[in-house]
């Protein structure tokens, strides 16, 4: 277990040092440390399947802001079928062309030569993973300490931020995600389509850094409450952010 654990250790290290950041197993993994601290690993052993990691709290708890069924269609169908569908979809790579192991931060990188399906269930499963811990009850109000400072520094207000953030999220057109980002100290704000992400090794995802905040605009994260009121649900999830997870990720990548 012990030799196991370095080599996973060791490997993460090698591949965040190759990407000039931290390695994604590493970021979701920190994600996980703040949100939900009795959650150790969410990533598989070394050779194992990737598996669906437990919510950080029940279905209803986001309640008003989220409603407890899509919270649960989200989490057991949705996110659910990503998992199983990465897991198939690596079935079919050739070990030659991906290498191993089969971690998130070897997925990105080279993820303009895998499949289609590889990279949108690899982009589900690992967003999702992260965007679970960046919700919780009683969440919203106001980032503190230093990443509140480099908020306002960086956009002026919280204010102004927020307003950014939301606009990306609105103008992402169709299915996508809205992120801030930290890359090299700086933050910036923009959108993925689909299940891209601002890991991913691709000339089309034009954010690049490691996730500080991400949202999922896919109407499956809001028709059942909102309809097609894709602002009424952003401002609802502005209630329910973890910032403490927000500080976590954004301390850990500098
Ligand atoms: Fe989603």
């Amino acid at each position: 277990m012990e030799n196991n654990n370095s080599r996973r250790n060791f490997l993460k290290k090698s591949a965040a040092l190759a990407l000039g950041t931290i390695a994604a197993s590493t970021i979701v993994n920190n994600a996980f440390s703040a949100s939900a601290p009795s959650e150790k690993e969410i990533l598989p052993a070394d050779g194992g399947k990737f598996t669906l990691p437990a919510l950080p709290y029940g279905y209803e708890a986001l309640e008003p802001h989220i409603d407890k069924l899509t919270m649960e269609i989200h989490y057991t169908k949705h996110h659910q079928a990503y998992v199983t569908n990465l897991n198939k979809a690596l079935e079919t790579v050739d070990g030659n062309v991906l290498g191993s192991p089969q971690t998130f931060e070897n997925i990105f990188d080279k993820v303009s030569k895998l499949p289609a399906a590889v990279r949108n269930n690899a982009g589900g499963h690992y967003n999702h993973s992260l965007f679970w811990t960046m919700m919780k009850p009683n969440g919203g109000g106001l980032p503190a300490g230093k990443l509140a400072e480099v908020i306002n520094a960086s956009f002026g207000s919280f204010d102004e931020f927020k307003k950014q953030f939301s606009d990306a999220s609105m103008k992402r057109f169709g299915s996508g995600w809205a992120w801030l980002v930290v890359n090299k100290g700086k933050l910036s704000i923009g959108s993925t389509a689909n299940q891209d992400n601002p890991l991913m090794n691709l000339d089309s995802v034009d954010i690049k850094g490691t996730p500080v905040l991400a949202l999922d605009v896919w109407e499956h994260a809001y028709y059942l409450k909102n309809q097609n009121r894709r602002a009424d649900y952003i401002a609802s999830w502005w209630n329910v952010v973890n910032w403490e997870t927000a500080s976590s990720l954004f301390a850990a990548a500098k």
